[in-house]
């Protein structure tokens, strides 16, 4: 069934750049409430002022539990339902795998897996509350990545978390269905956004992962345009590139292929970098 954009309760995280700011344009344009939250309120700010009514927002880290918790119960406070959570906010790491230690490895596991299942658990006994409106109590949408299919080198614990986000929404949508709340996972291939200028920073290291060289990289805009129409009519995965929904489709069938294809994109990076790993 697809539901009415306008007057939507819709929460986001990750709303102060790249894909979250672009959806919540896209569903603002629409005629969506939007509840928005990240650690850059200067960023949501301006981004308020911008759009004017139908906005409310709010710092929030998401590594840290008590900041998902009261991000939840704000919304929900505001509006007196969330119709969809788009659990988005994530960041990258660039860095071998077997060099990556536990703290680095936590880290991001808190930001990407943790804040994901923090929010959703602190929005699903308010979900189960709602009454149905089109056909539903509510929407979890996790943004997660292609990459949540095959491993990426030197992507290892990135592509580890995306991939738990993936297998949690796959255990998620199963266990509430019968509650009337959907659960999407969304797969975008590489997006033009601050992610990976964060993301390397962040390690100290520079890589050129699958599909930027090769002008496959989407934008923002485009992706959230796709993600909008699975607010409006919840499906179970969203794939911004359908084609790499096909390529990692065959990565999964055919490992030994896969593998083939990683090590000459491994071996690229490693020529680039003048040598080895990080
Ligand atoms: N860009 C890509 O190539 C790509 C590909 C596949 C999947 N994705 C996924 O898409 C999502 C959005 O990424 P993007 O491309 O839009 O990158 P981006 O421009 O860097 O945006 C990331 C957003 O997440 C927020 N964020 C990061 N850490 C946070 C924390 N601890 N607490 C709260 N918010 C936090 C950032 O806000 P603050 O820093 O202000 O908190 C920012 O709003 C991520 O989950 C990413 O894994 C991206």
């Amino acid at each position: 069934m697809k539901r009415t954009l306008t007057d939507m309760a819709v929460v986001i995280t990750g709303a102060s750049s790249g894909i979250g700011e672009a959806l919540t344009r896209q569903l603002h344009r629409q005629g969506a409430r939007l509840f928005l939250a990240a650690r850059r309120v200067d960023r949501l700010e301006s981004l308020k002022r911008e759009l004017g009514s139908r906005v409310e927002i709010l710092r929030c880290d998401v590594a840290i539990e008590a900041d998902c918790q009261h991000l939840i119960d704000a919304a929900y406070a505001t509006f007196g339902r969330i119709d969809t959570l788009v659990c988005n906010a994530g960041s990258g790491l660039v860095r071998d795998a077997a060099k990556t230690d536990r703290a680095t490895f936590r880290q991001i596991m808190e930001v990407n897996l943790f804040g994901t299942s923090d929010c959703i658990r602190a929005a699903v006994p308010r979900m189960r509350e709602q009454t149905i409106r089109e056909g539903l109590r509510g929407q979890l949408m996790i943004v997660s990545s292609a990459a949540a299919r095959r491993g990426l080198p030197y992507l290892g614990a990135y592509s580890a978390t995306k991939s738990a986000q993936l297998q949690y929404a796959e255990a998620l949508r199963v266990e509430l269905v019968d509650e009337k709340i959907a659960v999407t996972s969304v797969h975008p291939i590489g997006t033009r956004s601050e992610f990976m200028q964060r993301a390397e920073a962040t390690s100290g290291e520079k890589i050129d992962v699958p599909g930027r060289r090769g002008g496959l990289e989407q934008t923002s805009e485009r992706v959230a345009e796709i993600m909008a129409r699975a607010v409006a009519r919840p499906r179970r995965e969203c794939w911004p590139f359908l084609p790499a929904w096909w390529g990692t489709s065959l990565l999964t069938a055919f490992p030994a292929w896969a593998d083939w294809m990683m090590l000459r994109m491994r071996r690229r990076i490693d020529a680039e970098r003048g040598g080895g790993g990080s």
